[in-house]
């Protein structure tokens, strides 16, 4: 679908009215700003054999299966992300549930909050306030708080920094705390390439046309998986249309099958997520998965990631992701900020 409206910032103020925008290019200084919240939240390292358990749902869990990502082969523990109102069944007074929610609201993360002081683990809450905080504070869990003024899934900065330092406080990983201020630095000249004042040919504006009209598909492998789950539910969310994420190689086993029927029910593409790290034989799949996914006459794209560092590149990927979603939101006419199914949704939940 080709559309002529330019994505210069007065065409993106005439939809986003809560400026959301301005939310996501900040996130340079989100990142900084997260670290100097964990460190003044004043947490005390606490050794906890039974590993990291990130509890939440939405964009306040993402930032828990970002960070494992970030730290790949430098986690030494188990770090579990549970999106549920559960906790795994293994989880002891060795383990540390850190609980997510930034509006401190969200039931599924009380009922894990509860769960985990059910079970003796020791437990962290990050969020802006609501019951989690209040139940935090009666109980002297410690809480790292959030910035208000945020769609929970546009403060994705703050989500990712505080699971990587939580992590790196109860050694389920290396503290990558001097690597995150670096890949700010590396973030901001990626803003300014990707920002609504550079041309129509940077690469979020031309993804978000070619994906405009279709159903988009994201893949990603290791360090890009959840990167391509968290541009599904970006573009889920903030540009209101229907987008699925599955991982490589295991899509290579099931998904590429579904392709062949693929033109008959409407227009889809296929969005893979590359990194220079991925598994030669992945990348080599990503080509060749790609080929056979075009000859079914699907339009296809490989995005690679940027920087040096682990933490660089995913967010590299994080940026351009949300940067896209808003684009789409844009070219559909569509206000990014507003998600009222599902406040709607919580609501009936919340009557009973
Ligand atoms: C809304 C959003 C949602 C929420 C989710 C959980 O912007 O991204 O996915 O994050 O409904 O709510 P919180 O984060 O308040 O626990």
């Amino acid at each position: 679908m080709s559309t002529t409206l330019e994505l210069t910032r007065d065409a993106i103020a005439a939809v986003d009215t809560a400026g959301q925008l301005q939310d996501v290019l900040s996130m340079p200084d989100q990142l900084r700003d997260a670290l100097w919240r964990v460190e003044s939240a004043g947490l005390e390292r606490h050794d906890a054999p039974g590993g990291l358990v990130v509890a939440g749902m939405g964009g306040s869990a993402i930032g828990g299966a970002l960070a494992r990502a970030a730290l790949g082969d430098r986690a030494s523990r188990a770090i579990m992300i549970t999106r549920g109102y559960a906790l795994p069944a293994w989880t002891t007074p060795d383990t540390t549930v850190l609980c997510a929610s930034y509006s401190g609201n969200t039931e599924e993360t009380l009922a894990a909050y509860e769960a985990a002081g059910a079970l003796g683990a020791r437990r962290i809450v990050s969020t802006t306030g609501g019951k989690l905080a209040e139940a935090a504070r009666a109980e002297q869990v410690p809480v790292i708080p959030l910035p208000g003024g945020f769609q929970p899934r546009a403060a994705v900065a703050y989500s990712l920094v505080v699971a990587l330092e939580v992590a790196g406080l109860c050694g389920a990983g290396e503290r990558l705390h001097a690597e995150v201020d670096v890949a700010a630095a590396h973030a901001e000249r990626l803003v300014e390439e990707w920002s609504p004042d550079s041309g129509e040919e940077s690469l979020a504006k031309e993804l978000a046309r070619g994906l405009h009209g279709t159903v988009p598909q994201l893949s990603g492998a290791g360090l890009t998986a959840p990167i391509a789950y968290r541009w599904k539910t970006q573009i889920n969310e903030n540009a209101k249309i229907p987008a699925f994420a599955c991982d490589l190689p295991e899509l290579d086993h099931n998904e590429i099958a579904g392709w062949e029927g693929a033109s008959e029910l409407g227009r889809f593409t296929a969005v893979f997520l590359d990194d220079s790290d991925l598994h030669p034989r992945i990348r080599q799949r990503i080509e060749l998965t790609r080929g056979l996914i075009a000859s079914q006459g699907a339009t296809t794209y490989r995005v690679d990631s940027v920087g040096e560092t682990r933490t660089e590149r995913l967010i590299s990927l994080v940026l351009l992701g949300d940067l896209v979603s808003l684009y789409l939101a844009v070219l559909r006419s569509v206000d990014p900020s507003p998600v009222d199914v599902i406040d709607r949704l919580k609501r009936a939940l919340a009557q009973g």
